[in-house]
C-alpha cells in the first residue's frame, strides 16, 4: 500500500471541499447526498476555515438559514431540486422552515466547530448573529428530546448512525405497515452489500411518513412515538456544544444561566447512559428501558463531552488491540460485526476527530496521538471516503467526501494545527 505524500493530500482535500461546494453550503459528496447536511455541513466548514474562513463562516450561516421558527436545524436542506436523491422534498412534506427540509434534527456539532472557525477569524459580529440561532436550536434538544438530561433519537436518521445495532430491538418493534412502494437511490450509487438492509429502509421511510401524518408538530409527536432510543452521540455532542456555547456567552458578554442549567440537566443524563454490566455507555430503548448492549464508537465520545471515564479507557485499548485502523463503530470480532456496512463497523474518520480531541483535552495524549496517527495512515493509505474497513484500510461508501477531507486538514494531516 502506497502512502500518498501528505501535501499531495492537503491538495486533494482542498480540492475535494470546493468542488463539493454550492456555493453558500457545501454537499457531503456528489450523487450520494447532493443537499446540505446538518453535521457534514459543519464539519465542511472546520475544514474551509484552514485556508478561507470567511467561506467557513458562510457555510455556518447558511446551515442555520434553515433553521424552523421551533428552533429545530433540520437534518438535510433541501436548496435545490435534485431527482437523484430519495426521500427528497415532497416525501418529507415539511414545510415548517423558510428552507425546503427534512423534519428532524442532526447531532449539534455547529456550536464546538464554529470556536474552531472563531479560533482562526474572531469575527465577534458573526458569531454574535449565530450565537442566539444555536442556543435555541440547543433549547429546542432540551424541549423536544431530552429525557432527564439523556438525549433521545426518534429516527435513527437523527443521530446520523442510521443502521447502528443500537436500534435494532426497537426497529425491530416497527411494522412498517403501508409503507408502500417506493425506489431507493443510495443503491444505485454505491454497493447495497455498504448500506442499509431493506428491512430496516422500510422502517426509515415509514417513520418518515409517520411524522409527516402528525404534520412534524413536536406536540403531536410526543404523545406518539414509534421509536425512542436515548443516545450516546446526541447526549454528548449536546453536552459538548453547550460548553462551547457557554463558552460564547461568556466572550459576547451574554447571560449563561441557562446554559450552566443545561450543562448540570445533560451531565447527568449521561451518566444514565452508564451501562454497568458492559462497563461502558451505551444507548437506552426508552420504550422498554432497557440498555443496547453496545460500544459504538459514538460511547467513546464521553471525553469529548468532558466525561472522565477510566473504563472507556480500557474499552479503547481493546479496539485499539483489534484493528489496524481503529474506532470501528460496532466492535470487531461481535456477532453484528460486519466490516463493511455503514454503521455496524466500519471507521469514520469525522468521528476518530472527535473522540481523538477529547481524549487530548482529557489529558489522555499517548492514546489521542495513537488515533490521529491511525486516521493520518488510514486517509493517507486509502483516500478520502465515506468510511472504511477498520481491519484492512479499504475505502468503503461514497469517495471524495467533504469530512474526510475536512478532518484531515484541520486534525489529521502532518500540517494542521491541533493543540
Ligand atoms: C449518512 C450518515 C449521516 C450523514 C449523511 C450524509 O446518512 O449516516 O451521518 O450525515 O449520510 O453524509
Amino acid at each position: 500500500m502506497t502512502t500518498m505524500d501528505p501535501i499531495e493530500r492537503d491538495e486533494q482535500a482542498r480540492s475535494i471541499l470546493r468542488g463539493n461546494d454550492r456555493g453558500s453550503y457545501t454537499v457531503p459528496t456528489a450523487g450520494l447526498y447532493p443537499y446540505q447536511w446538518n453535521w457534514d455541513s459543519a464539519f465542511s466548514a472546520w475544514g474551509i476555515a484552514t485556508f478561507d474562513p470567511d467561506r467557513a463562516w458562510t457555510e455556518v450561516e447558511t446551515l442555520m438559514s434553515g433553521q424552523w421558527p421551533s428552533g429545530m436545524v433540520p437534518h438535510i436542506l433541501f436548496h435545490k431540486p435534485d431527482p437523484g436523491y430519495f426521500p427528497g422534498p415532497e416525501v418529507w412534506g415539511a414545510d415548517h422552515g423558510p428552507i425546503p427540509s427534512s423534519g428532524i434534527s442532526q447531532p449539534p456539532v455547529a456550536a464546538t466547530l464554529i470556536r474552531e472557525i472563531h479560533k482562526r477569524d474572531a469575527d465577534d459580529k458573526r458569531l454574535r448573529t449565530l450565537f442566539p440561532k444555536l442556543k435555541a436550536w440547543h433549547a429546542w434538544f432540551m424541549n423536544w428530546r431530552s429525557d432527564k438530561g439523556a438525549i433521545f433519537i426518534t429516527h435513527p436518521w437523527e443521530p446520523g448512525r442510521d443502521n447502528a445495532p443500537d436500534w435494532d430491538a426497537a426497529m425491530a418493534a416497527i411494522d412498517p405497515v403501508g409503507v408502500g412502494e417506493y425506489a431507493r437511490r443510495d443503491t444505485s450509487h454505491v454497493d447495497p452489500s455498504m448500506r442499509p438492509t431493506k428491512e430496516e429502509y422500510d422502517r426509515y421511510v415509514w417513520l418518515v411518513q409517520h411524522g409527516r401524518r402528525l404534520g412534524w408538530d413536536e406536540a403531536a409527536m410526543a404523545k406518539d412515538r414509534p421509536l425512542a432510543v436515548a443516545d450516546p452521540t446526541m447526549t454528548f455532542i449536546l453536552l459538548r456544544a453547550n460548553r462551547d456555547l457557554a463558552h460564547f456567552a461568556d466572550v459576547l458578554g451574554e447571560d449563561r444561566t441557562e446554559i450552566d442549567g443545561w450543562i448540570e440537566t445533560l451531565e447527568a443524563g449521561a451518566k444514565r447512559l452508564w451501562n454497568a454490566e458492559l462497563a461502558a455507555f451505551d444507548a437506552i430503548d426508552l420504550a422498554t428501558g432497557e440498555h443496547t448492549g453496545n460500544v459504538s464508537n459514538a460511547s467513546f465520545l464521553c471525553w469529548y463531552a468532558g466525561l472522565d471515564e477510566p473504563q472507556m479507557l480500557a474499552h479503547l485499548e481493546t479496539t485499539f488491540e483489534a484493528c489496524r485502523y481503529p474506532v470501528p463503530s460496532h466492535p470487531v470480532g461481535t456477532p453484528k460485526f460486519d466490516a463493511r456496512r455503514y454503521w455496524r463497523g466500519p471507521t469514520w474518520a469525522f468521528m476518530n476527530s472527535m473522540i481523538g480531541r477529547g481524549l487530548a483535552e482529557m489529558g489522555h495524549r499517548t492514546q489521542a496521538d495513537r488515533l490521529r496517527l491511525a486516521t493520518r495512515d488510514l486517509i493517507g493509505e486509502h483516500g478520502f471516503a465515506e468510511y472504511f474497513d477498520p481491519l484492512t484500510g479499504a475505502p468503503a461508501g461514497g469517495g471524495m467526501f467533504s469530512w474526510t477531507a475536512a478532518v484531515w486538514l484541520a486534525w489529521a494531516s502532518p500540517s494542521a494545527e491541533v493543540a
